[in-house]
């Protein structure tokens, strides 16, 4: 072969494969993503979300976004409505980048969009469900205690501070961590991942009315203290100090 020709060939070579193959180039699939840009639901799910609501989007600190009752209770505006606003005065951060977050309106549709599809149920498995309002004003915390014993106290123990079910959820530091729409969206649709039932089911057979939700809310609301996560009466006396001074 002439030296020509070798060269020719070698030159065909580098052009067929073109110069996007050079070794130590990314490919198109291997350039990075403008955060901004980013659209697949586990990258958008497992990098805001999952440290919370759990990998799967159950057996996190915050609810199971993993539960079909959850989700159709809710609905897609108001899960579009907290992921882009948050939740004040709870670790809810508010994601939408006119509040500060770091996702585009876009993201956050695709998000719940997706997680919808993917961990929603079928419209008909709602169907005729009576479910309970999303939102409603607290009820009677002293008719909430008649309910609490009647529906709670088998698992939660007489107090609220234990049962068969681990931890107290009467505690003043949990309690002000979670709002009372939270409070409440645990006693209409429980935690499946944990083993709670929904409000249908706390008694078999005997579901809760919408009364006795709001009620037993206003009671667990009522346990909110005003020095929470410090020692039983410290807080008390250190204020009554500075009053007394
Ligand atoms: C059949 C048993 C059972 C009944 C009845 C029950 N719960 Fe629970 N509940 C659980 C279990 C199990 C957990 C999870 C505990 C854990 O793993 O931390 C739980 C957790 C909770 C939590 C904390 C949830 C969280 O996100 O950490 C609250 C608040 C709560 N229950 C309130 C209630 C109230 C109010 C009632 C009555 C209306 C009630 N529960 C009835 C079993 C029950
Ligand atoms: C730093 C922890 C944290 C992260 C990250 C987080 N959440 Fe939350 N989320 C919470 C807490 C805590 C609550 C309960 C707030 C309250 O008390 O109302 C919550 C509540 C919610 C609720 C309402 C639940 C209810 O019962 O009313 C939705 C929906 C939700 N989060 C979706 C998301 C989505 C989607 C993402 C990711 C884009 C996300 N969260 C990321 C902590 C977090």
């Amino acid at each position: 072969m002439s030296r020509f020709a070798l060269l020719s060939l070698l030159v065909l070579a580098g052009g067929l494969s073109g110069c996007d193959s050079l070794p130590g180039k990314p490919t198109e699939a291997e350039r990075p993503v403008l955060p901004s840009k980013v659209m697949d639901f586990a990258k958008l799910y497992d990098a805001n979300c999952a440290g919370c609501h759990g990998a799967n989007g159950q057996l996190g600190a915050a609810r199971a976004l993993n539960d079909a009752l959850y989700l159709a209770w809710a609905g897609d505006d108001e899960l579009v409505r907290v992921t882009a606003n948050g939740v004040p005065g709870t670790a809810m951060p508010a994601f939408a980048v006119s509040q500060g977050g770091g996702l585009t309106d876009e993201q956050i549709t695709a998000l719940i969009d997706e997680m919808v599809t993917r961990w929603g149920g079928k419209a008909s498995d709602v169907d005729g469900l009576n479910l309970p309002p999303h939102e409603a004003s607290l009820g009677d915390p002293e008719s909430g205690a008649q309910t609490y014993a009647t529906f709670c106290a088998a698992c939660h123990g007489a107090d609220g501070t234990g049962g068969t079910a681990p931890g107290s959820i009467v505690d003043g530091s949990y309690l002000a961590l979670v709002s009372d729409q939270a409070l409440r969206s645990i006693v209409v649709v429980g935690r499946k991942d944990l083993g709670m039932p929904d409000w249908r089911h706390l008694i078999p057979g005997r579901p809760m009315s919408d009364a006795q939700i709001a009620d037993v809310v206003a009671w667990l609301a009522s346990k909110r203290v005003p020095f929470p996560g410090q020692m039983g009466g410290l807080g008390q006396n250190s204020q009554e100090g500075k009053t007394d001074g």
